[in-house]
């Protein structure tokens, strides 16, 4: 309304101004023309102005209406980011990382200034157009140390309505918005970010999605992420894990190699899938006893070959054979698939209620057509691990669905010298504590009878203490033979049922 007022003085001085050169010029000098008279009249005058002004004014409503349009239309550019986006929480996050750098450059600026105390004005003057993100949010998260422990993390980003920020040299309205008051099935609100900004500044949005992809990535370098299934999608469990390095799982000499190159000529092998119209996947089955390695090996696997894991649950409560087929369609990028105690999956199943109805639920052919269906994924690794191979279904394991099996017993003699090496190589360097530990534990028939998980567990406890280890070999074997007792009483009790 500024510009109509100024543009309507202009014009009010001229009138005055005419009007009084008019009356002068008179020639009877006293009553002066209509025209005089009228603009002379202060009263009409301010009329006129303020008719004028209205109707400037309301050209200028209109004009800014249209003009907003026109800017909305031609010179700005909107972006927009909906929640389900992957780098919708990268974005978050780079905005508050900027954020945070900016406010030190201002407060960087101002002390270097040397403002003192005195410096209210001109630091208010700096805040108060300084970009600016009015709201923050808490985001918790959980990360793992490196020694295991769980810990919470927070992190700021941008709360929900409208902020600024200035990037480079542009201004970028940022609007978090929610949208609607439904959650959806995730059990999260519909949410969106629109970036807007002037057209000429377009090609920042490219800029700023990479930086936010470069946090992204350094945030995940070294790691593997873990996804769960929830709803409809897969969702981050936690936070990125720390790769966990091949050389950790300690299996029978070649395994590790076999496996590796198998999935490494598969991963090169997607053309020459393509080309005949081969489904692009592979199955892999390792089976064996509990505390062998299975799922450490597989974890140790993606790391190395940069993949991450997806975790399936198919007895999750309301997954049904349909959304478990529309799930592995959107198996994220580069992600194993894993499948654990695949056998156990259909057992403690809910019974068919008298009326048919077996509650929401994933059949066995809904899985195998999960797996294998026409409306299957092209591309994808899956894993299974059982400790009863002997319980699963035949149809689950034919080749299409699971192409190389992997026995992973207990450990031999080969890996127990192996992990006695990794606990007490460097206390042990001549290797006769080492040499004193074998035989005991071939004496007590401990070869192939404990897991390296067992054997884990004894090295810990006796953390640094070559005799304590050997000494613990009794304790282990009573054990073992404990539980092989009991064990076999169990299945007799079970032969005579
Ligand atoms: N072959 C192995 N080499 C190194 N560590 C092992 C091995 N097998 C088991 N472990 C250790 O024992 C624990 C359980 O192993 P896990 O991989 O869960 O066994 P599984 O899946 O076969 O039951 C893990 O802490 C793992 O580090
Ligand atoms: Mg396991």
């Amino acid at each position: 309304m500024n510009v109509p007022a100024i543009q309507s003085k202009a014009p009010q001085d001229q009138q005055q101004s005419l009007a009084t050169e008019l009356a002068a010029g008179a020639p009877d000098g006293a009553g002066g023309s209509l025209f005089a008279q009228l603009t002379g009249n202060p009263y009409f005058t301010a009329g006129f102005g303020l008719a004028g002004l209205a109707t400037v004014g309301r050209l200028g409503q209109k004009g800014l209406t249209r003009a907003a349009y026109y800017v909305r239309r031609r010179m700005l550019v909107e972006l927009e980011v909906t929640r389900r986006d992957r780098s919708y929480p990268w974005l978050l996050r780079w905005m508050s990382n900027h954020h945070r750098a900016e406010m030190q450059k201002i407060q960087g600026g101002v002390e270097s200034a040397g403002q003192k105390p005195s410096k209210g004005a001109f630091e208010s003057l700096v805040r108060r157009f300084a970009p600016r993100i009015h709201e923050f949010q808490i985001e918790t998260g959980e990360v793992t140390r490196p020694d295991g422990r769980q810990h919470t993390q927070f992190s700021v980003v941008p709360g929900l309505g409208k902020h600024i920020i200035r990037y480079e040299n542009a201004w970028i309205l940022v609007n978090r918005e929610r949208q609607g008051q439904h959650l959806d099935y995730e059990g999260q609100f519909f949410e969106t970010i629109r970036f807007t900004t002037l057209y000429a500044h377009r090609s920042i949005f490219e800029r700023i999605f990479l930086e936010a992809n470069k946090l992204k990535e350094e945030a995940e370098e070294g790691k593997t992420i873990i996804y769960h299934s929830r709803g409809m999608d897969w969702e981050r469990f936690g936070e990125p894990k720390r790769k966990r390095p091949l050389d950790s799982v300690v299996l029978e000499d070649g395994v590790k190699e076999r496996m590796v190159e198998d999935m490494q000529e598969f991963i090169d092998k997607r053309e020459w899938y393509s080309d005949r119209g081969i489904p692009y996947r592979r199955g892999y089955l390792l089976y064996g006893p509990p505390g062998t390695g299975k799922s450490s090996f597989i974890e140790a696997l993606a790391g190395h070959l940069e993949f991450n894991i997806a975790m399936l649950n198919v007895s999750q409560r309301g997954l049904t054979d349909d959304k478990l087929a529309y799930l592995l369609t959107r198996v994220p990028a580069r992600t194993i698939v894993l499948l654990e105690d695949a056998d156990a999956a259909w057992v403690n199943r809910r019974s068919v209620g008298e009326d048919g109805y077996a509650g929401a639920s994933v059949t066995f052919s809904g899985l195998l057509n999960a797996l294998d269906g026409v409306g299957s994924a092209e591309e994808r690794i899956i894993f299974l691990t059982t400790n009863h191979v002997e319980r699963l279904d035949e149809a689950l394991i034919r080749p299409g669905r699971v192409d190389l099996t992997l026995r992973i017993g207990n450990a031999t003699e080969y890996q127990i010298g192996k992990l006695w090496d990794r606990f007490y190589g460097e206390m042990d360097p001549k290797g006769a504590g080492r040499e004193r530990f074998m035989a005991k534990v071939s004496s007590l028939g401990l070869v192939d009878a404990i897991s390296p998980a067992e054997l884990q567990g004894l090295f810990l406890y006796n953390k640094d203490k070559v005799e304590g280890a050997i000494a613990s070999l009794d304790e282990l074997a009573a054990m073992h033979a404990h539980v092989a007792r009991k064990m076999t009483r169990g299945a007799d009790e079970d032969v005579r049922e």
